[in-house]
Protein backbone atom coordinates (compact mmCIF):
# COMPACT_ATOMS: atom_id res chain seq x y z
CA UNK A 1 0.00 0.00 0.00
CA UNK A 2 2.42 2.49 1.22
CA UNK A 3 4.87 1.69 -2.26
CA UNK A 4 1.79 2.33 -4.69
CA UNK A 5 3.44 5.58 -5.45
CA UNK A 6 6.97 4.02 -5.92
CA UNK A 7 6.17 0.55 -7.47
CA UNK A 8 5.53 0.33 -11.18
CA UNK A 9 7.60 4.24 -10.95
CA UNK A 10 10.89 3.47 -13.02
CA UNK A 11 13.43 5.94 -12.26
CA UNK A 12 14.25 8.50 -14.55
CA UNK A 13 17.26 9.26 -15.86
CA UNK A 14 19.20 12.02 -14.18
CA UNK A 15 20.48 14.94 -16.12
CA UNK A 16 24.22 14.66 -16.57
CA UNK A 17 25.65 17.51 -14.55
CA UNK A 18 25.79 21.01 -16.29
CA UNK A 19 29.39 22.29 -15.59
CA UNK A 20 30.61 19.80 -18.55
CA UNK A 21 31.85 21.15 -21.43
CA UNK A 22 30.68 19.85 -24.64
CA UNK A 23 33.84 18.53 -25.58
CA UNK A 24 33.48 15.89 -23.07
CA UNK A 25 30.05 15.07 -23.94
CA UNK A 26 31.53 13.75 -27.50
CA UNK A 27 34.24 12.43 -26.95
CA UNK A 28 32.18 9.61 -24.64
CA UNK A 29 34.78 10.46 -21.78
CA UNK A 30 31.18 11.51 -20.10
CA UNK A 31 30.97 7.70 -18.93
CA UNK A 32 32.96 8.65 -15.66
CA UNK A 33 30.17 11.27 -15.00
CA UNK A 34 27.62 8.49 -15.74
CA UNK A 35 28.77 6.18 -13.27
CA UNK A 36 27.70 7.62 -9.73
CA UNK A 37 23.80 8.35 -11.22
CA UNK A 38 23.60 5.10 -13.14
CA UNK A 39 24.94 3.62 -9.73
CA UNK A 40 22.13 5.75 -7.66
CA UNK A 41 19.43 4.54 -9.89
CA UNK A 42 20.51 0.76 -9.63
CA UNK A 43 21.14 1.25 -5.27
CA UNK A 44 17.35 2.94 -5.98
CA UNK A 45 15.63 -0.04 -7.41
CA UNK A 46 17.37 -2.12 -5.52
CA UNK A 47 16.25 -0.32 -2.00
CA UNK A 48 12.43 -0.03 -3.74
CA UNK A 49 12.27 -4.17 -4.01
CA UNK A 50 13.56 -4.60 -1.36
CA UNK A 51 10.78 -2.10 0.60
CA UNK A 52 8.26 -3.53 -1.22
CA UNK A 53 9.39 -7.16 -0.45
CA UNK A 54 9.76 -7.32 2.60
CA UNK A 55 6.40 -5.13 3.30
CA UNK A 56 4.79 -7.35 1.15
CA UNK A 57 6.28 -10.27 3.09
CA UNK A 58 4.90 -8.83 6.20
CA UNK A 59 1.30 -8.35 4.55
CA UNK A 60 1.54 -11.83 3.97
CA UNK A 61 1.37 -12.57 7.65
CA UNK A 62 -1.42 -11.06 9.01
CA UNK A 63 -4.25 -12.56 10.32
CA UNK A 64 -7.15 -10.88 7.49
CA UNK A 65 -10.03 -12.02 9.19
CA UNK A 66 -9.11 -10.46 12.11
CA UNK A 67 -7.69 -7.57 10.83
CA UNK A 68 -11.21 -7.22 8.57
CA UNK A 69 -13.13 -7.42 12.08
CA UNK A 70 -10.52 -5.01 13.83
CA UNK A 71 -11.38 -2.38 11.73
CA UNK A 72 -15.00 -3.01 12.49
CA UNK A 73 -14.19 -3.21 16.43
CA UNK A 74 -12.16 0.18 16.32
CA UNK A 75 -13.85 2.62 14.54
CA UNK A 76 -12.58 6.10 15.64
CA UNK A 77 -14.31 7.05 17.93
CA UNK A 78 -15.84 4.47 18.49
CA UNK A 79 -19.76 5.00 18.19
CA UNK A 80 -21.61 5.95 20.80
CA UNK A 81 -23.27 3.02 23.07
CA UNK A 82 -26.84 4.57 22.94
CA UNK A 83 -29.63 3.41 26.02
CA UNK A 84 -29.10 0.23 27.45
CA UNK A 85 -31.69 -2.46 26.80
CA UNK A 86 -34.50 -2.19 29.56
CA UNK A 87 -33.71 -6.10 31.00
CA UNK A 88 -30.43 -5.54 31.76
CA UNK A 89 -29.25 -5.63 35.44
CA UNK A 90 -29.02 -1.55 36.66
CA UNK A 91 -25.44 -2.15 37.24
CA UNK A 92 -24.67 -3.40 33.56
CA UNK A 93 -26.46 -0.40 31.97
CA UNK A 94 -23.61 1.55 32.94
CA UNK A 95 -20.26 2.43 31.26
CA UNK A 96 -18.08 2.70 33.75
CA UNK A 97 -15.24 0.40 35.08
CA UNK A 98 -17.02 1.18 38.15
CA UNK A 99 -20.00 -0.39 37.11
CA UNK A 100 -18.12 -3.73 35.84
CA UNK A 101 -16.41 -3.72 39.16
CA UNK A 102 -19.03 -4.75 41.21
CA UNK A 103 -19.42 -8.25 39.47
CA UNK A 104 -15.56 -8.65 37.79
CA UNK A 105 -14.12 -7.53 40.70
CA UNK A 106 -10.89 -9.54 39.56
CA UNK A 107 -10.33 -7.62 36.25
CA UNK A 108 -11.31 -4.35 37.26
CA UNK A 109 -8.38 -4.54 39.98
CA UNK A 110 -6.20 -6.32 37.47
CA UNK A 111 -6.92 -3.37 35.17
CA UNK A 112 -6.32 -0.35 37.80
CA UNK A 113 -2.94 -1.08 38.41
CA UNK A 114 -2.40 -1.54 34.64
CA UNK A 115 -1.17 1.42 32.32
CA UNK A 116 -4.22 1.28 29.90
CA UNK A 117 -5.98 2.87 33.14
CA UNK A 118 -3.28 5.28 33.11
CA UNK A 119 -3.77 6.24 29.52
CA UNK A 120 -5.41 9.72 30.46
CA UNK A 121 -2.91 10.80 33.22
CA UNK A 122 -0.90 13.71 33.87
CA UNK A 123 1.37 13.45 31.31
CA UNK A 124 -1.63 13.53 28.17
CA UNK A 125 -4.08 15.50 30.37
CA UNK A 126 -1.51 18.25 30.88
CA UNK A 127 -1.00 18.40 26.97
CA UNK A 128 -4.72 18.88 26.39
CA UNK A 129 -5.04 23.01 27.02
CA UNK A 130 -2.46 23.99 24.50
CA UNK A 131 -4.12 22.32 21.88
CA UNK A 132 -6.93 22.58 19.73
CA UNK A 133 -9.79 19.98 19.56
CA UNK A 134 -8.32 18.60 16.32
CA UNK A 135 -5.04 17.90 17.98
CA UNK A 136 -7.22 16.62 21.48
CA UNK A 137 -8.78 13.78 19.33
CA UNK A 138 -5.45 12.93 17.88
CA UNK A 139 -4.51 11.52 21.10
CA UNK A 140 -7.75 10.29 22.04
CA UNK A 141 -7.93 8.11 19.40
CA UNK A 142 -5.63 5.66 21.33
CA UNK A 143 -5.77 7.49 24.85
CA UNK A 144 -9.57 7.19 25.68
CA UNK A 145 -11.43 6.02 22.48
CA UNK A 146 -15.26 6.15 23.24
CA UNK A 147 -17.52 8.87 21.79
CA UNK A 148 -18.60 9.45 25.41
CA UNK A 149 -14.75 10.15 26.29
CA UNK A 150 -14.93 12.76 23.70
CA UNK A 151 -15.17 16.56 25.09
CA UNK A 152 -15.53 17.67 20.79
CA UNK A 153 -16.78 15.30 18.02
CA UNK A 154 -16.94 16.53 14.34
CA UNK A 155 -19.57 17.20 12.69
CA UNK A 156 -20.18 18.40 9.11
CA UNK A 157 -16.26 19.13 9.16
CA UNK A 158 -16.52 21.59 12.29
CA UNK A 159 -15.92 20.06 15.86
CA UNK A 160 -18.63 21.17 18.23
CA UNK A 161 -19.69 20.28 21.99
CA UNK A 162 -20.56 16.50 22.83
CA UNK A 163 -24.06 16.89 25.04
CA UNK A 164 -23.17 12.99 25.84
CA UNK A 165 -19.13 14.08 27.26
CA UNK A 166 -18.49 12.33 30.72
CA UNK A 167 -14.85 13.64 32.18
CA UNK A 168 -15.23 11.19 34.74
CA UNK A 169 -15.39 8.45 31.77
CA UNK A 170 -12.62 9.74 29.97
CA UNK A 171 -10.01 10.21 33.30
CA UNK A 172 -10.62 5.99 33.36
CA UNK A 173 -8.14 6.36 30.28
CA UNK A 174 -8.56 3.10 28.32
CA UNK A 175 -11.61 1.63 29.98
CA UNK A 176 -13.29 -1.87 29.79
CA UNK A 177 -16.06 -0.58 27.89
CA UNK A 178 -13.93 0.69 24.98
CA UNK A 179 -12.26 -2.81 24.46
CA UNK A 180 -15.69 -5.13 25.48
CA UNK A 181 -19.02 -2.48 24.65
CA UNK A 182 -20.70 -1.98 21.45
CA UNK A 183 -23.90 -1.01 21.36
CA UNK A 184 -23.99 -2.10 24.63
CA UNK A 185 -23.72 -5.54 23.55
CA UNK A 186 -20.62 -7.06 25.12
CA UNK A 187 -17.60 -8.58 23.51
CA UNK A 188 -14.98 -11.14 24.52
CA UNK A 189 -12.87 -14.07 23.66
CA UNK A 190 -14.52 -18.15 23.40
CA UNK A 191 -15.37 -19.00 26.65
CA UNK A 192 -12.72 -19.94 28.73
CA UNK A 193 -12.44 -23.87 29.26
CA UNK A 194 -14.53 -25.18 32.02
CA UNK A 195 -16.94 -21.97 32.20
CA UNK A 196 -20.96 -21.31 31.72
CA UNK A 197 -22.44 -18.47 30.16
CA UNK A 198 -24.29 -17.05 32.97
CA UNK A 199 -24.56 -13.55 32.31
CA UNK A 200 -28.00 -13.78 29.81
CA UNK A 201 -29.82 -12.43 32.78
CA UNK A 202 -27.76 -9.38 34.16
CA UNK A 203 -26.25 -7.92 30.73
CA UNK A 204 -27.19 -10.38 27.76
CA UNK A 205 -24.79 -13.08 26.54
CA UNK A 206 -20.96 -12.05 25.12
CA UNK A 207 -20.58 -12.52 21.08
CA UNK A 208 -17.53 -14.27 21.73
CA UNK A 209 -14.84 -14.52 18.93
CA UNK A 210 -11.01 -15.69 18.74
CA UNK A 211 -10.34 -12.01 17.54
CA UNK A 212 -9.77 -10.85 21.25
CA UNK A 213 -7.20 -13.67 21.13
CA UNK A 214 -5.19 -12.47 18.52
CA UNK A 215 -2.54 -9.49 17.72
CA UNK A 216 -4.26 -8.03 15.48
CA UNK A 217 -6.45 -6.30 18.67
CA UNK A 218 -3.98 -4.87 19.70
CA UNK A 219 -2.88 -3.51 16.52
CA UNK A 220 -4.85 -0.33 16.09
CA UNK A 221 -2.91 1.70 18.82
CA UNK A 222 -0.10 -0.18 18.74
CA UNK A 223 1.29 0.05 14.97
CA UNK A 224 0.91 2.92 13.28
CA UNK A 225 -0.32 3.13 9.73
CA UNK A 226 2.33 2.26 6.81
CA UNK A 227 1.16 5.89 5.17
CA UNK A 228 2.22 7.87 8.66
CA UNK A 229 5.46 8.84 9.48
CA UNK A 230 8.88 7.19 8.32
CA UNK A 231 11.94 7.28 10.01
CA UNK A 232 14.85 4.58 8.34
CA UNK A 233 11.84 2.82 6.95
CA UNK A 234 10.16 2.32 10.50
CA UNK A 235 7.01 4.01 11.69
CA UNK A 236 7.12 5.65 14.96
CA UNK A 237 5.38 3.09 16.60
CA UNK A 238 5.82 -0.54 14.93
CA UNK A 239 5.72 -3.36 17.54
CA UNK A 240 2.89 -4.88 15.55
CA UNK A 241 5.31 -5.33 12.57
CA UNK A 242 8.13 -6.43 15.08
CA UNK A 243 6.34 -9.12 16.23
CA UNK A 244 5.48 -10.02 12.97
CA UNK A 245 8.94 -10.42 12.03
CA UNK A 246 9.95 -12.43 15.15
CA UNK A 247 10.34 -15.98 16.59
CA UNK A 248 7.20 -15.20 18.89
CA UNK A 249 5.33 -15.12 15.66
CA UNK A 250 6.49 -18.35 14.00
CA UNK A 251 5.67 -19.77 17.62
CA UNK A 252 2.28 -19.00 17.52
CA UNK A 253 3.00 -16.71 20.45
CA UNK A 254 0.36 -13.82 20.32
CA UNK A 255 0.43 -10.35 22.54
CA UNK A 256 -2.17 -11.87 24.55
CA UNK A 257 -0.59 -14.81 25.61
CA UNK A 258 3.02 -12.75 26.84
CA UNK A 259 0.97 -9.41 28.34
CA UNK A 260 -2.66 -11.22 29.01
CA UNK A 261 -1.39 -14.31 30.64
CA UNK A 262 -4.49 -16.62 31.82
CA UNK A 263 -6.50 -13.51 30.36
CA UNK A 264 -5.28 -11.32 32.85
CA UNK A 265 -5.42 -7.48 32.50
CA UNK A 266 -1.96 -6.09 33.78
CA UNK A 267 -0.32 -5.49 30.47
CA UNK A 268 2.43 -5.62 32.35
CA UNK A 269 5.71 -3.92 30.15
CA UNK A 270 8.94 -2.17 30.59
CA UNK A 271 7.67 -0.37 33.47
CA UNK A 272 7.80 -4.01 35.36
CA UNK A 273 11.18 -5.03 36.37
CA UNK A 274 10.07 -8.60 36.72
CA UNK A 275 8.05 -8.25 33.06
CA UNK A 276 11.36 -6.50 31.91
CA UNK A 277 13.88 -9.49 33.13
CA UNK A 278 11.72 -12.09 31.79
CA UNK A 279 12.16 -10.71 28.00
CA UNK A 280 16.58 -10.72 28.29
CA UNK A 281 19.00 -12.73 29.78
CA UNK A 282 22.07 -10.47 31.11
CA UNK A 283 25.23 -12.02 30.70
CA UNK A 284 28.40 -10.61 33.39
CA UNK A 285 31.67 -11.37 32.68
CA UNK A 286 34.81 -10.06 35.10
CA UNK A 287 38.46 -11.53 34.70
CA UNK A 288 38.75 -10.76 38.01
CA UNK A 289 36.55 -11.56 41.15
CA UNK A 290 38.95 -10.10 43.13
CA UNK A 291 41.09 -7.40 41.55
CA UNK A 292 43.43 -5.35 43.48
CA UNK A 293 44.76 -1.54 42.92
CA UNK A 294 47.12 -1.40 39.78
CA UNK A 295 45.68 -5.02 38.16
CA UNK A 296 44.90 -5.09 34.53
CA UNK A 297 41.17 -5.59 34.32
CA UNK A 298 38.86 -6.27 32.24
CA UNK A 299 34.48 -6.99 32.03
CA UNK A 300 31.95 -7.22 30.30
CA UNK A 301 27.83 -6.99 30.30
CA UNK A 302 26.09 -8.87 27.65
CA UNK A 303 22.50 -8.76 27.31
CA UNK A 304 20.18 -10.68 24.94
CA UNK A 305 16.54 -10.21 23.71
CA UNK A 306 15.67 -13.79 24.35
CA UNK A 307 11.99 -13.54 25.66
CA UNK A 308 10.23 -10.21 23.95
CA UNK A 309 8.12 -10.63 21.12
CA UNK A 310 9.52 -7.57 19.16
CA UNK A 311 12.62 -5.26 19.69
CA UNK A 312 13.99 -4.28 23.23
CA UNK A 313 12.32 -1.92 23.76
CA UNK A 314 9.63 -1.54 20.84
CA UNK A 315 9.03 2.07 21.60
CA UNK A 316 11.16 5.13 21.05
CA UNK A 317 10.32 6.43 24.75
CA UNK A 318 12.21 4.06 26.98
CA UNK A 319 16.04 4.02 26.67
CA UNK A 320 18.48 1.63 28.83
CA UNK A 321 22.00 1.59 30.10
CA UNK A 322 24.52 -0.74 30.20
CA UNK A 323 26.77 0.73 32.66
CA UNK A 324 30.36 -0.11 34.43
CA UNK A 325 32.55 1.06 36.37
CA UNK A 326 35.33 1.97 39.16
CA UNK A 327 33.41 3.19 41.99
CA UNK A 328 35.03 5.54 45.15
CA UNK A 329 34.97 5.39 49.10
CA UNK A 330 31.53 7.25 48.35
CA UNK A 331 30.15 4.55 46.48
CA UNK A 332 30.61 7.61 43.36
CA UNK A 333 31.44 6.73 39.94
CA UNK A 334 35.21 7.59 39.41
CA UNK A 335 36.10 10.13 36.25
CA UNK A 336 37.36 8.43 33.74
CA UNK A 337 36.60 5.45 35.04
CA UNK A 338 33.23 4.71 33.59
CA UNK A 339 31.79 3.53 30.54
CA UNK A 340 28.32 3.09 29.29
CA UNK A 341 26.15 1.63 26.31
CA UNK A 342 22.77 2.92 25.53
CA UNK A 343 19.81 0.86 23.80
CA UNK A 344 17.53 3.36 22.28
CA UNK A 345 15.70 4.05 19.28
CA UNK A 346 16.70 7.99 19.68
CA UNK A 347 14.54 10.40 18.20
CA UNK A 348 15.42 13.82 17.05
CA UNK A 349 11.09 15.71 17.70
CA UNK A 350 12.10 19.14 17.11
CA UNK A 351 11.80 20.93 13.50
CA UNK A 352 11.93 18.07 10.95
CA UNK A 353 12.00 14.33 12.81
CA UNK A 354 14.80 12.24 12.69
CA UNK A 355 16.36 9.24 13.80
CA UNK A 356 19.42 9.90 15.67
CA UNK A 357 20.32 6.13 16.63
CA UNK A 358 18.56 2.66 16.94
CA UNK A 359 20.58 0.50 18.80
CA UNK A 360 17.55 -1.67 20.12
CA UNK A 361 18.13 -5.13 20.15
CA UNK A 362 16.37 -7.28 17.76
CA UNK A 363 14.49 -10.69 18.96
CA UNK A 364 17.92 -13.39 19.73
CA UNK A 365 20.31 -10.66 19.09
CA UNK A 366 22.82 -9.34 21.64
CA UNK A 367 24.73 -6.19 22.61
CA UNK A 368 27.86 -6.42 24.85
CA UNK A 369 29.82 -3.57 27.02
CA UNK A 370 33.25 -3.82 27.23
CA UNK A 371 35.56 -2.18 29.98
CA UNK A 372 39.07 -2.59 29.87
CA UNK A 373 41.03 -0.24 32.86
CA UNK A 374 43.79 -1.30 35.67
CA UNK A 375 42.56 -0.65 38.57
CA UNK A 376 42.98 2.73 39.34
CA UNK A 377 43.97 4.07 43.09
CA UNK A 378 41.43 5.09 45.34
CA UNK A 379 39.19 2.56 43.83
CA UNK A 380 36.91 1.06 46.31
CA UNK A 381 34.67 -1.25 44.30
CA UNK A 382 34.06 -2.19 40.96
CA UNK A 383 30.29 -1.76 39.87
CA UNK A 384 28.18 -3.45 36.33
CA UNK A 385 25.10 -2.32 36.09
CA UNK A 386 21.58 -2.21 33.36
CA UNK A 387 19.37 0.76 34.16
CA UNK A 388 16.20 1.63 33.17
CA UNK A 389 14.65 4.72 32.03
CA UNK A 390 11.15 3.57 30.73
CA UNK A 391 9.98 7.18 29.94
CA UNK A 392 13.26 8.80 28.88
CA UNK A 393 12.15 10.77 25.95
CA UNK A 394 9.13 12.07 28.12
CA UNK A 395 10.77 12.89 31.02
CA UNK A 396 12.96 15.62 28.52
CA UNK A 397 9.87 16.20 27.02
CA UNK A 398 8.40 17.76 29.81
CA UNK A 399 11.36 19.41 31.03
CA UNK A 400 12.10 21.18 27.98
CA UNK A 401 7.84 22.51 27.63
CA UNK A 402 8.14 23.42 31.56
CA UNK A 403 11.28 25.47 30.52
CA UNK A 404 9.89 26.93 27.48
CA UNK A 405 6.39 27.74 28.37
CA UNK A 406 6.20 28.90 32.20
CA UNK A 407 2.17 29.60 31.74
CA UNK A 408 1.42 26.42 30.56
CA UNK A 409 -1.59 25.73 31.51
CA UNK A 410 -0.95 22.05 32.58
CA UNK A 411 1.72 22.91 34.87
CA UNK A 412 0.86 21.61 37.43
CA UNK A 413 -0.15 18.45 35.46
CA UNK A 414 3.25 18.25 33.45
CA UNK A 415 5.13 18.55 37.00
CA UNK A 416 3.49 15.61 38.51
CA UNK A 417 3.88 13.35 34.95
CA UNK A 418 7.93 14.49 35.47
CA UNK A 419 8.25 13.35 39.15
CA UNK A 420 6.50 9.75 37.72
CA UNK A 421 8.75 9.54 34.45
CA UNK A 422 11.76 9.74 37.55
CA UNK A 423 10.03 7.45 39.92
CA UNK A 424 9.79 4.70 37.70
CA UNK A 425 13.73 4.76 36.71
CA UNK A 426 15.04 1.18 38.12
CA UNK A 427 18.06 -1.06 37.99
CA UNK A 428 17.31 -4.30 36.15
CA UNK A 429 20.48 -5.79 37.23
CA UNK A 430 23.33 -4.98 39.23
CA UNK A 431 26.55 -6.50 40.50
CA UNK A 432 29.22 -5.38 42.57
CA UNK A 433 32.68 -6.27 43.85
CA UNK A 434 34.85 -5.06 46.39
CA UNK A 435 38.63 -3.98 45.20
CA UNK A 436 40.86 -5.75 47.41
CA UNK A 437 42.68 -3.27 49.56
C1 LIG B 1 -24.50 -7.33 37.53
C2 LIG B 1 -23.27 -8.03 37.28
C3 LIG B 1 -22.46 -7.65 36.05
C4 LIG B 1 -22.09 -6.40 35.64
C5 LIG B 1 -22.40 -5.07 36.29
C6 LIG B 1 -21.26 -6.59 34.49
N1 LIG B 1 -21.13 -7.91 34.20
FE1 LIG B 1 -20.13 -8.75 32.65
N2 LIG B 1 -20.72 -10.60 33.21
C7 LIG B 1 -21.41 -10.90 34.35
C8 LIG B 1 -21.47 -12.34 34.51
C9 LIG B 1 -22.10 -13.09 35.68
C10 LIG B 1 -20.81 -12.89 33.39
C11 LIG B 1 -20.56 -14.36 33.08
C12 LIG B 1 -19.45 -14.92 33.97
C13 LIG B 1 -18.11 -14.35 33.76
O1 LIG B 1 -17.59 -14.41 32.65
O2 LIG B 1 -17.49 -13.84 34.72
C14 LIG B 1 -20.37 -11.78 32.60
C15 LIG B 1 -19.69 -11.92 31.41
C16 LIG B 1 -19.04 -10.88 30.75
C17 LIG B 1 -18.24 -11.01 29.58
C18 LIG B 1 -18.02 -12.28 28.81
C19 LIG B 1 -17.00 -13.14 29.46
C20 LIG B 1 -17.30 -14.59 29.26
O3 LIG B 1 -16.47 -15.25 28.68
O4 LIG B 1 -18.36 -15.04 29.70
C21 LIG B 1 -17.72 -9.78 29.28
C22 LIG B 1 -16.78 -9.43 28.13
C23 LIG B 1 -18.26 -8.87 30.25
N3 LIG B 1 -19.04 -9.55 31.12
C24 LIG B 1 -17.95 -7.52 30.30
C25 LIG B 1 -18.51 -6.64 31.19
C26 LIG B 1 -18.18 -5.24 31.21
C27 LIG B 1 -17.14 -4.56 30.33
C28 LIG B 1 -18.93 -4.67 32.19
C29 LIG B 1 -18.98 -3.20 32.57
C30 LIG B 1 -19.22 -2.25 31.50
C31 LIG B 1 -19.74 -5.73 32.78
N4 LIG B 1 -19.45 -6.89 32.14
C32 LIG B 1 -20.64 -5.55 33.80
C33 LIG B 1 -21.96 -9.99 35.23
C34 LIG B 1 -21.86 -8.61 35.13
C1 LIG C 1 -7.25 -3.09 26.10
C2 LIG C 1 -8.49 -3.83 25.97
C3 LIG C 1 -9.16 -4.38 27.20
C4 LIG C 1 -9.57 -3.69 28.32
C5 LIG C 1 -9.35 -2.25 28.66
C6 LIG C 1 -10.27 -4.65 29.15
N1 LIG C 1 -10.26 -5.87 28.55
FE1 LIG C 1 -11.23 -7.56 29.20
N2 LIG C 1 -10.33 -8.64 27.73
C7 LIG C 1 -9.57 -8.11 26.72
C8 LIG C 1 -9.04 -9.19 25.91
C9 LIG C 1 -8.14 -9.02 24.70
C10 LIG C 1 -9.53 -10.39 26.48
C11 LIG C 1 -9.22 -11.82 26.01
C12 LIG C 1 -7.81 -12.22 26.42
C13 LIG C 1 -7.43 -13.58 25.94
O1 LIG C 1 -8.30 -14.38 25.63
O2 LIG C 1 -6.22 -13.85 25.90
C14 LIG C 1 -10.37 -10.00 27.61
C15 LIG C 1 -11.10 -10.89 28.42
C16 LIG C 1 -12.06 -10.48 29.35
C17 LIG C 1 -13.01 -11.34 30.01
C18 LIG C 1 -13.16 -12.83 29.82
C19 LIG C 1 -12.25 -13.43 30.86
C20 LIG C 1 -12.19 -14.90 31.00
O3 LIG C 1 -11.52 -15.27 31.98
O4 LIG C 1 -12.72 -15.67 30.23
C21 LIG C 1 -13.75 -10.54 30.85
C22 LIG C 1 -14.87 -10.99 31.79
C23 LIG C 1 -13.24 -9.20 30.75
N3 LIG C 1 -12.22 -9.19 29.82
C24 LIG C 1 -13.71 -8.13 31.47
C25 LIG C 1 -13.08 -6.88 31.52
C26 LIG C 1 -13.36 -5.85 32.49
C27 LIG C 1 -14.39 -5.95 33.57
C28 LIG C 1 -12.52 -4.81 32.21
C29 LIG C 1 -12.33 -3.53 32.98
C30 LIG C 1 -12.12 -3.61 34.41
C31 LIG C 1 -11.76 -5.18 31.03
N4 LIG C 1 -12.11 -6.45 30.67
C32 LIG C 1 -10.85 -4.34 30.38
C33 LIG C 1 -9.32 -6.77 26.47
C34 LIG C 1 -9.60 -5.76 27.37
C1 LIG D 1 -1.49 5.23 17.73
C2 LIG D 1 -1.84 5.33 19.14
C3 LIG D 1 -1.42 6.56 19.92
C4 LIG D 1 -1.71 7.87 19.63
C5 LIG D 1 -2.47 8.42 18.43
C6 LIG D 1 -1.14 8.65 20.72
N1 LIG D 1 -0.55 7.83 21.64
FE1 LIG D 1 0.36 8.40 23.36
N2 LIG D 1 0.91 6.50 23.72
C7 LIG D 1 0.56 5.41 22.94
C8 LIG D 1 1.19 4.23 23.48
C9 LIG D 1 1.05 2.82 22.91
C10 LIG D 1 1.93 4.64 24.60
C11 LIG D 1 2.81 3.80 25.48
C12 LIG D 1 4.19 3.95 24.99
C13 LIG D 1 5.19 3.73 26.02
O1 LIG D 1 4.89 3.45 27.17
O2 LIG D 1 6.36 3.86 25.64
C14 LIG D 1 1.73 6.08 24.72
C15 LIG D 1 2.28 6.86 25.74
C16 LIG D 1 2.05 8.21 25.89
C17 LIG D 1 2.55 9.01 27.00
C18 LIG D 1 3.40 8.52 28.15
C19 LIG D 1 2.60 7.80 29.16
C20 LIG D 1 1.72 8.68 29.99
O3 LIG D 1 0.51 8.39 30.06
O4 LIG D 1 2.21 9.66 30.58
C21 LIG D 1 2.13 10.30 26.79
C22 LIG D 1 2.40 11.51 27.66
C23 LIG D 1 1.39 10.30 25.56
N3 LIG D 1 1.36 9.02 25.04
C24 LIG D 1 0.79 11.41 25.01
C25 LIG D 1 0.14 11.43 23.78
C26 LIG D 1 -0.38 12.63 23.17
C27 LIG D 1 -0.32 14.04 23.77
C28 LIG D 1 -0.92 12.25 21.97
C29 LIG D 1 -1.56 13.14 20.91
C30 LIG D 1 -0.70 14.16 20.37
C31 LIG D 1 -0.75 10.81 21.85
N4 LIG D 1 -0.10 10.35 22.97
C32 LIG D 1 -1.21 10.04 20.78
C33 LIG D 1 -0.25 5.42 21.84
C34 LIG D 1 -0.70 6.54 21.19
C1 LIG E 1 -7.36 1.79 22.45
C2 LIG E 1 -5.93 1.72 22.26
C3 LIG E 1 -5.17 0.51 22.81
C4 LIG E 1 -5.46 -0.83 22.64
C5 LIG E 1 -6.60 -1.45 21.87
C6 LIG E 1 -4.39 -1.55 23.30
N1 LIG E 1 -3.51 -0.67 23.86
FE1 LIG E 1 -1.91 -1.15 24.99
N2 LIG E 1 -1.58 0.83 25.42
C7 LIG E 1 -2.26 1.87 24.86
C8 LIG E 1 -1.77 3.13 25.41
C9 LIG E 1 -2.25 4.51 25.05
C10 LIG E 1 -0.78 2.78 26.35
C11 LIG E 1 0.03 3.73 27.21
C12 LIG E 1 -0.75 4.11 28.40
C13 LIG E 1 0.00 5.15 29.22
O1 LIG E 1 1.04 4.79 29.82
O2 LIG E 1 -0.44 6.27 29.25
C14 LIG E 1 -0.69 1.31 26.33
C15 LIG E 1 0.18 0.58 27.12
C16 LIG E 1 0.40 -0.79 26.97
C17 LIG E 1 1.41 -1.55 27.67
C18 LIG E 1 2.31 -1.03 28.77
C19 LIG E 1 3.71 -0.91 28.27
C20 LIG E 1 4.73 -0.35 29.19
O3 LIG E 1 5.26 0.70 28.81
O4 LIG E 1 5.06 -0.91 30.23
C21 LIG E 1 1.34 -2.84 27.20
C22 LIG E 1 2.21 -4.02 27.59
C23 LIG E 1 0.25 -2.88 26.24
N3 LIG E 1 -0.29 -1.62 26.14
C24 LIG E 1 -0.15 -4.03 25.56
C25 LIG E 1 -1.33 -4.13 24.85
C26 LIG E 1 -1.88 -5.36 24.34
C27 LIG E 1 -1.23 -6.72 24.49
C28 LIG E 1 -3.04 -5.06 23.72
C29 LIG E 1 -4.01 -6.00 23.05
C30 LIG E 1 -4.61 -7.03 23.90
C31 LIG E 1 -3.24 -3.63 23.83
N4 LIG E 1 -2.18 -3.10 24.52
C32 LIG E 1 -4.32 -2.93 23.32
C33 LIG E 1 -3.27 1.77 23.92
C34 LIG E 1 -3.92 0.60 23.58
C1 LIG F 1 7.17 -13.48 23.67
C2 LIG F 1 6.52 -12.54 24.56
C3 LIG F 1 6.01 -11.22 24.01
C4 LIG F 1 5.20 -11.02 22.89
C5 LIG F 1 4.69 -12.05 21.91
C6 LIG F 1 4.94 -9.60 22.86
N1 LIG F 1 5.57 -8.96 23.89
FE1 LIG F 1 5.50 -6.99 24.32
N2 LIG F 1 6.90 -7.24 25.78
C7 LIG F 1 7.38 -8.45 26.23
C8 LIG F 1 8.37 -8.21 27.27
C9 LIG F 1 9.15 -9.28 28.02
C10 LIG F 1 8.45 -6.81 27.44
C11 LIG F 1 9.36 -6.04 28.39
C12 LIG F 1 10.69 -5.76 27.73
C13 LIG F 1 10.60 -4.77 26.60
O1 LIG F 1 10.28 -3.60 26.86
O2 LIG F 1 10.82 -5.16 25.43
C14 LIG F 1 7.51 -6.24 26.49
C15 LIG F 1 7.28 -4.87 26.33
C16 LIG F 1 6.22 -4.32 25.63
C17 LIG F 1 5.81 -2.94 25.66
C18 LIG F 1 6.49 -1.87 26.51
C19 LIG F 1 7.13 -0.75 25.76
C20 LIG F 1 8.51 -0.97 25.21
O3 LIG F 1 9.06 0.01 24.65
O4 LIG F 1 9.09 -2.08 25.24
C21 LIG F 1 4.72 -2.81 24.84
C22 LIG F 1 3.94 -1.56 24.55
C23 LIG F 1 4.46 -4.11 24.28
N3 LIG F 1 5.39 -5.00 24.77
C24 LIG F 1 3.43 -4.41 23.40
C25 LIG F 1 3.31 -5.62 22.71
C26 LIG F 1 2.38 -5.85 21.61
C27 LIG F 1 1.38 -4.85 21.11
C28 LIG F 1 2.61 -7.13 21.17
C29 LIG F 1 1.97 -7.85 20.02
C30 LIG F 1 2.04 -7.19 18.71
C31 LIG F 1 3.64 -7.70 22.02
N4 LIG F 1 4.05 -6.75 22.92
C32 LIG F 1 4.14 -9.00 21.90
C33 LIG F 1 7.02 -9.70 25.76
C34 LIG F 1 6.25 -9.92 24.62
Amino acid sequence: MANKATKGNKPKKKPLPKKRKKSQESNGSGLAYLVPPVMVIVAGIAFVAYITFSYDELEGKVNKAAESWRIDHWQTPIPFQGEAPENFHPLAKGLSAENCKSCHLDKYQEWSESLHHEAMGPGVYGQYPHMNASGVADCNECHAPMSEQWEHLRQDGKWVKNAAYDKDLLMEGITCAACHLRSHQRHGPPLAEGKQSVSQALHGDAQRTPYFEASEFCKGCHQHNPNTLKLNGKTIENTYNEWLESPAYAKGQSCQDCHMPERRHLWKGIHDPEMTASGVTIEPLLSSETPQIGDAFEASLTITNTGTGHMFPTYTTPAVFLKAAFLDANGRAMAGHFEQDIIQRRLKTSGQWQELFDTRIAPDKSRTLKFKRNVPKGASQFKLWVWVEPDHFYEGFYRQTLQNSPNHRGREALQQALQTTLDRQYALFSKTIDIVQ
